[in-house]
């Protein structure tokens, strides 16, 4: 496997894979890899003759609030992971590499990245717009692939490649899970043994929610409510949101007709966790 630093490398070595006719994928990330990434990795692998995996903590999807410093890294474990699940390339530029001292342009979106984690991170979407626009400009692949574990984010690049005419294919993927349920996150790395315990109250809300739809029902608050009660039975949790949503559009919804996306975002002490569950459609 390739370590490559550099856009122009990158550029480079896709440039030799195209003229030879081979088909590239890619997996944008910010590393700190788990079972998560490594399912969209393996997938790639199985549909593209090369894969390209980007690891880069993106500061300009972090607000000042946020602690960009303390988001975990681990390079070798990365490559590791990386090398084993068959990927052909490791992209990990420095910031000053796609950033410079002179950026000025942005992604900026409306409608989709306005409701659930648009709204308490009102700058984050166009922080992974610019970057995600970014780096498929230097991959040039022929697919990406997107985990459904950030739902919004999925449907947020979704709209964009629509929207900017791009010339590539976004495929989702199912949430991985920890046996117990909770959703695997880079982030699951932040709570303590009794805030892990916690945790699991999203999962729970979310199965139970699911399973409402699931039976029939059709009354979007009515499920809302029922995850709501279940989160707030747990005194180390904190809701941001409980939201339902047409998926696609991401406009709220009270009435389940259509495809739609439940997602939550929840502290359990000072680390924001989120879930969902998709109803109607394929992720
Ligand atoms: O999902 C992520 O890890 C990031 O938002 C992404 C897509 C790599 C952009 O920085």
């Amino acid at each position: 496997m390739i370590l490559e630093k550099t856009i122009d490398g990158v550029k480079k070595q896709v440039k030799e894979w195209k003229a030879q006719g081979l088909s590239v994928g890619f997996v944008p990330t910010m590393g700190f890899l788990h079972e998560g990434h490594q399912s969209l990795i393996k997938r790639a692998v199985e549909e593209n003759d090369k894969v390209v995996v980007s690891v880069f903590v993106n500061p300009i999807q972090f607000a000042p609030s946020e602690d960009l410093e303390a988001y975990p890294r681990d390079l070798d474990a990365d490559m590791k992971l990386c090398e084993e699940t068959g990927a052909d390339m490791l992209f990990n530029p420095e910031v000053f590499e796609m950033y410079g001292d002179t950026f000025t342009t942005f992604v900026d979106m409306t409608g989709v990245t306005q409701e659930l984690c648009g709204k308490s991170r009102p700058t984050h979407f166009k922080g992974v717009c610019t970057v995600v626009n970014k780096l498929f400009n230097i991959v040039t692949p022929d697919k990406a692939y997107f985990g459904q574990k950030d739902a919004q984010q999925l449907a947020v690049i979704r709209r964009m490649v629509r929207d900017l005419n791009m010339n590539l294919k976004i495929v989702g993927c199912p949430i991985i899970r920890e046996q117990d349920g909770l959703a695997k996150s880079s982030r699951n790395t932040y709570l303590s043994a009794e805030e892990r315990k916690a945790a699991l109250v999203l999962s729970k809300a979310i199965f139970a929610g699911q399973q409402m739809v699931q039976n029939g029902e059709k009354d979007g608050d009515k499920v809302l409510r029922i995850m709501t009660d279940i989160i707030e039975a747990e005194p180390l949790a904190r809701i941001d949101y409980v939201e339902m949503v047409k998926w696609d559009t991401i406009e709220v919804c009270h009435e389940i007709n259509g495809p739609i996306l439940v997602a939550i975002a929840v502290y359990i002490g000072k680390t924001r966790l989120i879930d969902n569950f998709i109803y109607g459609m394929e992720g």
